[in-house]
């Protein structure tokens, strides 16, 4: 990582020299939060309250962590258990979200996210309850469903008639997490795959009527090649749904890969297979929207790109992850111990306490140095200037000074952004703003969790 401004003097070398950073999607990152004292706990329900008031916009996030497996690469918070009481989880997410409420009027609700885990494991009838409770408790319009109403969806949890019925209960946008078209690939994760989930799937799930169907692939995983990789993406291109998402592998010890022995990805390898990305991807028409996402015909992800302009992100469930104006905080987290999480969450709200365990108190500072550690690849200058009164040059001058002098960063009056010749190494070039604090507590952090 690099660790002081002076060194983006290096970013051209690092990026010579094959270093690579892992994908940085929310500022603090995770490693950076820590337990919450019994002061902050007290002071929660206020902290969350003045976050709601500050917008009249809302996004709100069900976590449901429960997976038939546990893939060798993920370290989401996920508990293997494909018999879980689903109706009594429901019940606890829904006494939450009623205590949340309780802070704060009615909003206008941007968009209603389920992750996990695999919340495409829930019953027609469990998720129908779940968006239409959520909406009755937090939006000005409980009839509407939010412009981004979605799923995510384990390939294997589905079939077409189960996908008609997701549809019919308000979800406009599936999230497909295929991370490979290879079916030996897709073996190698651990992961369960039904005959009928790759190609014909795909082509099913967007004969459905969705607004926005999205595949999710990986590119690093263990065993792919190049050609394997260019093989996945030319598929899914060819099949054509409107958000295609390619990820760089994340690599964390205490997972099936960590224990055994995958524990190193090439920055060459992974600045190659994400250009093989982009030419493919660009070649079918799709547009780039981040370095992560490729679009077409009214795709996109509405509640990051909410997330990445600070908009408030209410999450619910254990292991879920709110993202407010004066804190971010979540309900718990381990990959050793994934039972205990649940077990707390569970106990915490029959026991009418908050489950937020841990997290990080935002500052002025830290929402300037987030704004712009998200949005280096296209940043608004207008919107940062309207929202905290000053330019980013001004703000961040050596930072940028080092970026724009290494010729990896441009600006005009309006914008800042990152070429798409350097677009690939953006993940590089956010970690340049992180402040000292996160840094020590990214130094500091231990993976025992
Ligand atoms: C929140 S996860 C969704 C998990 C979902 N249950 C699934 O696998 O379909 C969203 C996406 O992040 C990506 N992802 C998860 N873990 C990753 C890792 N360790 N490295 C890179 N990408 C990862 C996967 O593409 C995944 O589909
Ligand atoms: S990748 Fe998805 S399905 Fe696999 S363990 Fe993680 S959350 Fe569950």
């Amino acid at each position: 990582m690099l660790s002081s401004p002076a060194e983006a003097r290096t970013v051209r070398h690092l990026i010579d020299s094959e270093s690579h950073a892992d994908y940085v999607y929310m500022y603090p990152p995770r490693q950076a939060y820590r337990p919450f004292s019994p002061e902050v706990l007290q002071r929660l329900p206020q902290l969350v309250r003045h976050s709601l008031d500050h917008s009249d916009i809302l996004n709100l996030y069900v976590h449901v962590p429960f997976c038939r497996q546990i893939c060798s690469f993920c370290n989401l918070y996920t508990v293997r258990d494909g018999r879980a009481d689903l109706d009594r989880y429901v019940d606890l997410v829904l006494r939450e979200a009623r205590w949340y409420a309780a802070l704060t009027d009615r909003k206008q609700v941007a968009s209603l996210y389920l992750g996990g885990g695999t919340p495409s494991i829930l019953a027609p009838s469990q998720l129908e309850r779940l968006v239409s409770e959520l909406l009755a408790l937090f939006s000005v319009a409980p009839g509407e469903v939010p412009a981004e109403t979605a799923l995510e969806v384990d390939p294997a949890s589905v079939d077409v008639a189960k996908l008609r019925k997701i549809c019919d209960a308000g979800v406009n946008r599936i999230n497909l997490g295929y991370q490979s078209f290879i079916p030996t690939e897709v073996a190698t994760l651990g992961r369960v795959r039904a005959e009928r989930s790759g190609t014909r799937l795909l082509e099913e799930a967007l004969s459905v009527g969705f607004a926005n169907v999205c595949v999710d692939l990986i590119y690093g995983l263990e065993h792919q090649t190049d050609e394997s990789w260019r093989t996945s993406v030319r598929e899914v291109a060819r099949i054509g749904p409107e958000t295609i998402c390619a990820y760089p592998l994340t690599l964390r010890p205490h997972t099936g890969y960590g224990r055994r022995g995958y524990d190193h990805v090439n920055g060459a390898m992974l600045r190659a297979r994400y250009a093989m990305a982009h030419e493919i991807l660009t070649d079918s028409g799709y547009r780039q929207e981040t370095h992560v996402r490729w679009v077409r015909d009214g795709g996109g992800y509405r509640q990051k790109a909410n997330h990445w302009a600070l908009q408030n992100i209410l999450g619910f469930g254990a292991g879920a992850r709110s993202y407010l104006w004066d804190l971010d905080f979540r309900n718990g987290y381990s990959v050793r111990h994934r039972q205990a999480v649940l077990e707390s969450y569970g106990r915490q709200m029959e026991a009418g306490r908050l489950p937020a365990d841990s997290g990080f108190l935002m500052t002025d500072d830290e929402r300037r140095r987030k704004m712009v550690a998200l949005n280096i690849q296209s940043l608004d200058r207008t919107r940062f200037r309207e929202m905290f009164g000053t330019d980013p040059f001004e703000e961040f001058p050596d930072e940028l000074a080092a970026l724009t002098g290494a010729g990896v960063v441009a600006s005009d009056a309006d914008r800042i952004w990152v070429p798409n010749r350097w677009l690939g190494d953006r993940d590089l070039f956010s970690q340049l703003f992180f402040s000292a604090d996160v840094r020590r507590k990214l130094e500091e952090f231990t993976y025992d969790e």
